[in-house]
């Protein structure tokens, strides 16, 4: 097992997480699709290849789309179609692929009209290419379809002309597919911008509700020593039993993630600056972390998806980085009152960014307390935002 600290592992740098892959394998085996909701770096793109690995195996048709390339509608339809290349029904399907392929090919780029793209030409075809795409899909084969990013292209389709009939409209083709009578296909979808929150927000929760939630947890406290164990051993870094327990102590909450730049830090600390490896080092290394750009994303995401709303999301975070064992929800409403003075209003807007914070694994809330998920993450934005 390597020390990946980044991109998705997979094969054996992939650790754990052995009974949530048998079970949501047997939830897809029995008809059912997937979203894994969104924190952010909890492992749902390596858990995802895990299972198309595993679909794989089994003899399933796999199809993997990653959408972070924020393209448009044709785009994903292009994209789409490359990968049903790789089928092996593909034979089958060539001529009225190359009918798709001439259509998609007659059609005129969009142009800019001030901030918005306007796609005429798209608008006018898309009725028929999305029908022929739907034609593409063997429903009598067993598929898995994984859509990674998939919160990026909504996105994308509503910042366009006429964003919001659009999406709704690509949505529901797309639940079309999903709830045909028979169909052997099955898909899962995640994002590290959360689905749900996109759809609750535009209001078309609808086109997703015939999808289960799958939501992955941190490691626990036997799971985390035991990762460290094997990163240790694999690596050759002598990380004795005492280091082990406290870095599991530090972090509290143990995304493998988290317990992957840990031991990253901890590996060039010893290494390069030559410390003893001891208790003192996974304070320091620790330190170190919460300075650095590893949580950048998360500032960002607030940015991009929060609207309107994001200066609110950052006072309320502000704050409750500054209370370890949390805020009360009286607490948060007086925060934000200085800003908005409609009572009715400001209910609103605060249980809405409570339910999107949780959601997207800032925050959880506890006997009536909203506090940080990870300790790191609170000691992140303490240092970023507060110090
Ligand atoms: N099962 C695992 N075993 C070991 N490390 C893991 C595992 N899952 C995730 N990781 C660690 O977490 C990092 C992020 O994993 P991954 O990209 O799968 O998460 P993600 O939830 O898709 O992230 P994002 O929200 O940014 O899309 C990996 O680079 C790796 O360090
Ligand atoms: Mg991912």
């Amino acid at each position: 097992m390597e020390s990946r600290t980044g991109t998705p592992v997979e094969g054996d740098d992939f650790f754990g997480r052995e009974k949530e892959l048998i079970y949501a394998w047997k939830r897809i085996k029995a008809g059912n699709n997937l979203i894994f909701p969104s924190p952010r770096r909890v492992g749902k793109t390596s858990f995802a290849l895990k299972l198309l690995e595993i679909a794989k195996d089994e003899g399933w048709q796999i199809i993997s789309l990653n959408l972070e390339k924020n393209i448009g509608e044709k785009a994903f339809v292009e994209s789409f179609v490359e990968e049903l290349k790789n089928s092996s029904t593909w034979e089958s399907l060539k001529e009225k692929s190359s009918k798709l392929f001439q259509l998609l090919k007659q059609i005129k780029p969009s142009f800019e009209h001030g901030e918005i793209k306007v796609s005429l030409d798209w608008q006018n075809h898309k009725e028929d290419v999305y029908k022929q795409l739907s034609e593409l899909l063997d429903h009598d084969k067993q598929t898995l379809i994984f859509m990674d990013e998939f919160t990026v292209l909504l996105s994308n389709i509503i910042n366009q002309e006429d964003g919001h009939r659009n999406v709704s409209s690509f949505l529901h083709w797309m639940r079309e597919l999903r709830i045909k009578s028979g169909s052997k296909i099955r898909w899962i979808f995640c994002s590290s911008v959360g689905i749900e929150n996109f759809t609750h927000l535009h209001r078309i929760s609808a086109t997703m509700n015939d999808i289960g939630d799958y939501s992955l947890k941190s490691f626990d406290v036997e799971t985390s020593i035991a990762m460290l164990k094997k990163l240790a051993e694999n690596n050759n870094v002598d990380l004795s039993n005492e280091v082990q327990d406290a870095i599991v102590q530090k972090l509290s909450f143990c995304l493998p993630y988290f317990l992957q730049l840990m031991f990253e830090k901890i590996s060039y600390l010893s290494e390069v600056e030559l410390l003893p490896i001891n208790f003192e080092i996974v304070e320091t290394a620790y330190n170190a972390l919460i300075s650095e750009k590893h949580f950048n994303t998360w500032i960002e995401r607030i940015d991009e998806q929060y609207g309107e709303n994001a200066k609110y999301a950052f006072t309320l975070l502000k704050h409750i980085c500054q209370e370890k064992s949390g805020s009360k929800r009286e607490t948060l409403i007086n925060i934000l009152s200085v800003y908005i003075q409609d009572t009715i209003e400001l209910n609103n807007i605060l249980s809405t960014l409570l339910f999107m914070l949780i959601n997207d694994g800032y925050l959880i809330e506890e006997k009536g307390l909203y506090l940080f998920r990870s300790p790191l993450l609170r000691d992140f934005w303490f240092n970023r935002f507060v110090k």
